[in-house]
């Protein structure tokens, strides 16, 4: 049974220039229309931005997914910002929609207006990244990832390609953006495995690169000039360590010889770079949440239970598996 509410007319004018005001622009949906009229499950969406491959693939899955459902999405693009996306949760809970989901820019200072979402008995499904608060009752699912994980299975292949070798190995690490889940938890995986070869393993320098192409190739120029004993990058993501490609073949250094390179993501760019052997390894972190996000949207909305955790399924990637895996690649 979908929640229909009283003063959607109202809202939805309402709406209309709250979302401007979030930067909603890219609109499958109506980003426009009201709050279900005509029966249709009215899903809010707040996405992170545009940062990366990763977020453009995971926008398309959820647009896509929602028109397939029949839903009606209203989506809105925060930019990067925490208050964006706080202002588009509040603009959601004016509208009434059914149900309010969202990938969260950073991963504290979300209590407040999750608990005016549960207060308006609007329940709220976190997709691809977690918050940290400890008031789990806040959302009903959290679908996406597990980064720790991803953070692990790149330390452990760095740590099986240099068994052989004495070091010490020197590291710098391409962050993403501050205080985002994906960047916390891949740091402290990968620092987790690596931590027991001390002497071996040394990260020598690490800086946010923002999870974008510019930042990771300018951060990359200034750790290139600053230390000439890199051997290896770990990037959080393909379009970092795709910018800082740029930036070592700019210092006339070849990427995947003289600085070995692992990143996460597995988009199409990443898996051609890995598969021309500019990349040497890539932790699979996958974007297509949409279609599980609809049906948990539906399930919620049904006033039926959903798991509190939806773990997505990921592989990793060697060169010669890349190859063999990019004609099929979709994203
Ligand atoms: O939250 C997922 C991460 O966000 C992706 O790995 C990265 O590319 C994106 O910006």
């Amino acid at each position: 049974m979908l929640r229909k509410r009283a003063g959607a007319l109202l809202a939805a004018a309402l709406m209309v220039s709250a979302l401007a005001a979030c930067g909603d622009d890219e609109g499958s949906g109506s980003a426009g229309g009201g709050g279900g009229g005509d029966g249709k499950l009215v899903l809010g969406f707040s996405q992170v931005g545009a940062e990366s491959g990763w977020r453009t693939a995971n926008t398309k899955s959820i647009q896509e997914s929602a028109a397939e459902a029949g839903y009606e999405l209203k989506f809105s693009d925060a930019q990067g910002k925490q208050e964006n996306q706080i202002k588009a949760i509040r603009s959601f809970i004016t509208q009434r929609v059914d149900v309010i989901a969202f990938s969260p820019v950073v991963e504290s200072g979300w209590d407040t207006v999750l608990k005016e979402a549960q207060d308006a008995e609007i329940p709220v499904i976190l997709t691809d990244r977690a918050i940290d608060s400890p008031d789990e009752s806040l959302y009903e699912s959290f679908i996406g990832s597990d980064f720790v994980l991803e953070g692990k299975k790149a330390g452990e292949w760095l740590v099986e390609e240099y068994k052989d070798e004495t070091g010490p190995v020197n590291i710098v690490e391409l962050q993403g953006s501050p205080g985002a889940a994906p960047a916390n938890d891949r740091k402290a995986g990968f620092a987790e495995v690596i931590a027991a070869e001390p002497e071996k393993f040394k990260v020598i320098a690490s800086q946010t690169g923002q999870f974008t192409r510019t930042d990771g190739k300018q951060v990359m120029e200034t750790f290139l000039k600053s230390h000439d004993d890199i051997d290896v990058l770990y990037a959080h993501n393909d379009d970092m360590g795709l910018g800082a490609i740029e930036a070592i073949e700019a210092a006339g250094l070849k990427p995947g010889e003289d600085i070995k390179i692992i990143t996460v993501d597995a988009v199409k760019d990443g898996m051609t770079a890995l598969a021309d052997g500019k990349i040497n390894f890539i932790v699979e972190c996958s974007p297509l949440l949409g279609p599980q996000l609809m049906e948990l949207a539906q399930t919620v909305a049904d006033g039926g239970s959903v798991e509190k955790r939806v773990l997505t399924e990921e592989t990793t990637f060697t060169q010669e598996q890349a190859k063999e895996a990019l004609p099929d690649r979709k994203y």
